[in-house]
């Protein structure tokens, strides 16, 4: 899909379908043409709610306010409502900013490509996009005089993030008989060549000589070997430097305390931390952002066999503390622990972030939408949270506490991987991470749980039913108020 910026009025464009977006109780505005018809119709512009007007080639779609986020959600509506009819090849559509802010340019171009994803790897018909061509006119919905030259910033990154998110959707949604810890490599190290990133593979006996045993207790039993990747963005004179550690679980059976057999199914998504890992890199690159930015994923396989690790097991981690395994469906913990004890030695990072589908607990939390944002700093984490919720994702702060530590207690080791209550699971579970950060990063470290947004079984406001591509956007938009605020510290 290729965009054009026009100052052009939305009448003077020559393209096969118009798309406008009315607010609830503004269908007097001069861009709706079709007022009697879309009123017979029963069309009350609430917020997603579609009209195809196919005789008047228009599509009209409702918004909430002009907020970027309901933008981004109608544009979305709109695409994926159009993309397969096949006579519609160019579309044109006005700038919809909240007085004239260009973000709102950002969201909408974020929400028609987020909005073409469709994924049928799998599917003997592939379904295709026929829009090739969209413009956008600067002609404003509240008449504000859009600035061209930030617009068009704004609209490059747009394209630029959406389509890493639907990268990030491509690996997740990959059958784990396709996408298994050598693939994630091979994926990351195209994703290097071409976004020029450094990339260094670790295999089974780099692991063990890190000491990452932990992590290859987990990977033991499944006939695919382990890797950890390190990817690495690395611009001259960085405004700061960040790791992000990503959970690449490409699949999680559960391991010998196996799963029911509802639960198992989508456990392909258990590699989301790690494929969000990779669509951030390729988008930090591609932005040209000026921070150094470090992905490291834990890619692994957690299954049964003769050779499984136990639960009674003692593992020791990289940094030397003693695991009790009770139960080896918490193994994303286990590989996080060696992998970000590994991130933490090879830099010592402004800010280092996790990102993990790790508990069932969250979701029973927050919900399917939500993730849910952990650690040490409560200005940090309501930072994270904050620009979450910017870049069109939904996050909550959770806290830890010193009556939940207890729980991870264990009688034969330093720490149980699991906690003695059945409450509070997504908080011990980054309260067990604590463990493995060192004094230099300790506020300098978020964990975010994104179990509940990563994979959901149905459709969703920009998202479609399957990998949504969490993390990637949120952590896009946290890296660039970063670097904003490194350049004025
Ligand atoms: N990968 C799962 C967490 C998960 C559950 C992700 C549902 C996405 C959707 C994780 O490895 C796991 O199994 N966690 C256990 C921890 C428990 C054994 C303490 C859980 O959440 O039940
Ligand atoms: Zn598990
Ligand atoms: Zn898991």
């Amino acid at each position: 899909m290729n965009f054009e910026l026009t100052l052009a009025k939305v009448e003077e464009i020559k393209a096969d379908l118009e798309v406008i977006f009315v607010c609830e109780n503004d269908f007097s505005h001069r861009f709706v043409k079709d007022k009697e018809l879309l009123e017979k119709s029963g069309f009350k512009a609430s917020q997603d709610e579609v009209s195809l007007l196919i005789e008047k080639d228009r599509v009209y779609v409702g918004i909430k306010n002009l907020e970027g986020k309901h933008i981004r959600r109608a544009s979305a509506q709109a695409i994926s409502t159009i993309k397969n009819i096949k006579s519609y090849k160019s579309i044109k559509v006005a700038s919809y900013t909240n007085k004239g802010c260009t973000y709102g340019i950002r969201a909408m171009v974020e929400g028609f490509v987020l909005g073409s994803y469709s994924f049928d790897r799998y599917k003997s018909t592939k379904s295709k996009n026929s829009i090739k061509k969209i413009f956008i006119s600067t002609d404003d919905y509240s008449n504000a005089s859009i600035d061209i030259t930030n617009a068009s910033i704004q609209l490059h990154k747009g394209q630029i993030i959406a389509s890493s998110t639907n990268l990030t959707r491509d690996i997740v949604n990959t059958t784990p008989d396709d996408c298994y810890p050598k693939v994630m490599a091979k994926i990351a190290k195209d994703i290097a060549k071409e976004s020029n990133l450094e990339c260094n593979i670790l295999k089974v006996k780099d692991l063990k000589k890190e000491d990452m045993n932990a992590l290859l207790a987990v990977a033991r039993a499944s006939r695919h070997k382990p890797r950890v990747i390190h990817l690495a963005h690395k611009p001259k004179k960085p405004l700061c430097k960040i790791s992000i550690i990503g959970k690449g679980l490409t699949y999680d059976s559960g391991g010998l305390s196996l799963k029911p057999a509802d639960f198992m199914v989508t456990m392909k998504s258990d590699k989301s931390g790690g494929s969000a890992v990779l669509g951030i890199l390729q988008a930090v690159s591609q932005l040209n952002l000026p921070i150094e930015v470090h992905g490291f994923i834990g890619a692994v396989e957690n299954m049964i066999g003769g050779d499984a690790y136990k639960p009674d097991d003692v593992l020791k981690a990289k940094n030397g503390k003693t695991i009790e395994v009770r139960n080896t469906d918490a193994e994303g913990r286990l590989v996080l622990a060696d992998v970000l004890c590994y991130a933490q030695e090879q830099l010592k990072a402004d800010y280092i972030f996790d990102l993990a589908t790790l508990t069932g607990a969250c979701v029973v939390g927050v919900g399917h939408y939500t993730s849910g944002v952990m650690g040490n700093n409560q200005q940090l984490k309501d930072m994270v949270a904050r620009e979450a919720k910017f870049s069109g994702e939904l996050a909550t702060t959770l806290d830890f506490n010193d009556y939940l530590e207890k729980t991870l207690e264990s009688k034969i080791a330093d720490i149980s991987n699991i906690s003695n209550t059945r409450y509070g699971g997504a908080i011990t579970a980054g309260m067990f991470l604590n463990n493995f950060i060192d004094e230099h990063h300790k506020e300098r470290w978020a964990h975010i749980d994104i179990a509940g947004p990563a994979f959901v079984e149905h459709n969703w406001g920009e998202n479609p039913a399957g990998a949504s591509g969490a993390g990637v956007r949120m952590m896009v938009k946290l890296i660039e108020k970063l670097s904003l605020k490194a350049k004025h510290d």
